[in-house]
């Protein structure tokens, strides 16, 4: 098959998420610049989108910007335009505060509101458009997150020649939440629209297709499904499995050899007075990471007297998110209130109980900070996988280091046994487990670190989006589509 020429036919892989891989903004003279943006999907399929002349259809971040797509880091970028009313609907409305809660086992209440489903609809309908705009004849289009759930659908009733995978990056629920939301039957038949459907967990493609087979008839066996054809008779079929993402390894791991990091994290280890014990948490400032119960657990255990604080100290590196969104405010307003409570109560000159930073940093300062620590707290209520604990896997060629893991995270799925599994709800067995943690022999700690280390340093992004890939090129173009045209 010939590739297709860029502007012409189009484009052989179209990749659709949420967010441009770049960060738009306004320069002095009112002209537009970007910036790549940090993410890790971008580094993930950079290679496979410049092999490929990829394009990607994705949001600007901003209100209103209406930009002509463009060729940057090897590949097209399509921008999607949001309204400032769409971006409160579709974005932080049905998105944020519907599908993120409700995804996450409801930690926070999931609200239904009619005007905002309308809304994901009609830029779910942008989004497929764009794409199929975009797509040559018998074109790959890999469509991501719960932002886009409809997109396979809606791209599929347009372009029949595409082979359209999804993945979903956060936790598919039990359909007795699922079953909670007003739009249920729609979301289900808009992910069916794929070949592919792809998730973290086992557990999350088994939600999925326990979803189908409650909400739907179509047959299902094992992890495919079988969507019947115009006539009622068994047509295509659908795949939904599990593709556990993960990071760019070796990227990590070289940052962290630099001289520069490993300077960088004497620094900042000094700057916190060279305690023995270094404990850090790194998160979006989300309900999901449980960024309390850590506080919570760490406050109690200076308040027990079996940590001290000239010894030990917590870095909480919580960087802003979803700032528009009630609950987020909320969260944001008592972690600081908690974090205050213990630093007032616990804290002496020249030593604070928690360094609160609500920053986000770049992958230099990160990889220093993953140095410097000698626990790290990764203790999500629930986590679709948790690309921190991988990173600070990478980063530790030292084999130092312990990782204390939610087991409610895809990561822990992915990674036991190595890290020291958690049950946040559970304060005691908590703070055990962050005491144990500091004081682990260091050859128990490269024992579990290089176990760690061999799985992240083999399973890495690239791995995980080729794996993906392949499956979805396996699938046969359906015999009926037509070439366009
Ligand atoms: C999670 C989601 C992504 C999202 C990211 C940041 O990782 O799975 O789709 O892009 O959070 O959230 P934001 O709302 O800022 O895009």
């Amino acid at each position: 098959r010939c590739r297709s020429l860029p502007g012409k036919d189009g484009y052989d892989l179209v990749v659709v998420a949420n967010r441009l891989p770049v960060d738009f903004s306004v320069g002095p003279a009112g002209d537009l610049a970007w910036q790549r943006s940090p993410g890790g999907l971008v580094t993930a399929l950079e290679p496979v989108m410049r092999a490929a002349q990829g394009a990607w259809v994705g949001w600007s971040g901003a209100p209103d910007l209406a930009h002509e797509p463009f060729d940057a880091e090897g590949m097209r970028l399509v921008p999607v335009t949001l309204s400032a009313d769409e971006i409160e609907r579709y974005y932080e409305g049905f998105s944020n505060d519907t599908l993120w809660p409700l995804y996450h086992d409801v930690i926070a209440p999931p609200t239904y509101h009619r005007q905002w489903w309308d809304a994901y609809r009609r830029v779910n309908q942008r989004f497929a458009d764009a794409a199929a705009e975009q797509a040559a004849q018998g074109a790959t289009v890999w469509v991501h997150d719960y932002q886009l759930q409809l997109v396979p659908r809606m791209l599929r009733d347009q372009r029949p020649d595409l082979r359209i995978g999804f993945f979903d990056h956060i936790p598919f629920p039990p359909v007795e939440l699922f079953g909670q939301l007003p739009w249920r039957r729609q979301i289900v038949d808009g992910l069916l629209g794929a070949d592919v459907i792809g998730f973290q967990r086992n557990g999350d493609a088994a939600n999925f297709v326990r979803a189908v087979r409650r909400l739907t008839d179509y047959a299902t066996r094992g992890p495919v499904i079988t969507m019947p054809d115009a006539e009622g008779r068994p047509g295509r079929h659908v795949r939904a499995q599990a593709f556990p993402i993960s990071i760019d390894s070796r990227r990590f791991d070289e940052l962290a050899r630099t001289p520069e990091v490993q300077n960088r994290a004497k620094e900042i280890r000094a700057d916190l007075g060279n305690p023995e014990t270094v404990y850090l948490g790194v998160d979006r400032l989300d309900y999901t990471k449980g960024i309390r119960h850590r506080i919570k657990a760490y406050g109690e255990l200076l308040e027990d007297g079996r940590l001290d604080v000239t010894r030990a100290t917590l870095v909480q590196v919580a960087s802003p998110s979803r700032e528009n969104v009630g609950a987020y405010q909320d969260l944001r307003e008592h972690v600081e209130i908690l974090v205050g409570r213990v630093n007032g109560e616990f804290g002496e000159l020249g030593h604070s109980a928690i360094h609160y930073l609500h920053h986000s940093y770049p992958p230099e300062e990160m990889a220093a900070l993953y140095l410097a620590a000698d626990v790290m707290l990764v203790t999500a209520l629930r986590d679709g996988m948790n690309l921190v604990a991988k990173e600070y896997v990478a980063a530790r060629s030292d084999e130092r280091g312990v990782l204390v893991l939610s087991e409610f995270t895809g990561a822990a799925d992915e990674l036991s046994p190595g890290p020291l599994l958690v049950n946040p709800h559970d304060i005691d067995g908590m703070k055990d487990i962050i005491v144990a943690a500091a004081t682990m022999d260091p050859k128990e700690q490269r024992r579990r670190m290089r176990r760690l280390r061999r799985k992240i340093m083999t399973d890495d992004v690239a791995k995980w989006s080729e794996s993906f890939l392949s499956v979805l090129s396996a699938v046969q173009p359906p015999a009926s589509a037509e070439p366009r045209g």
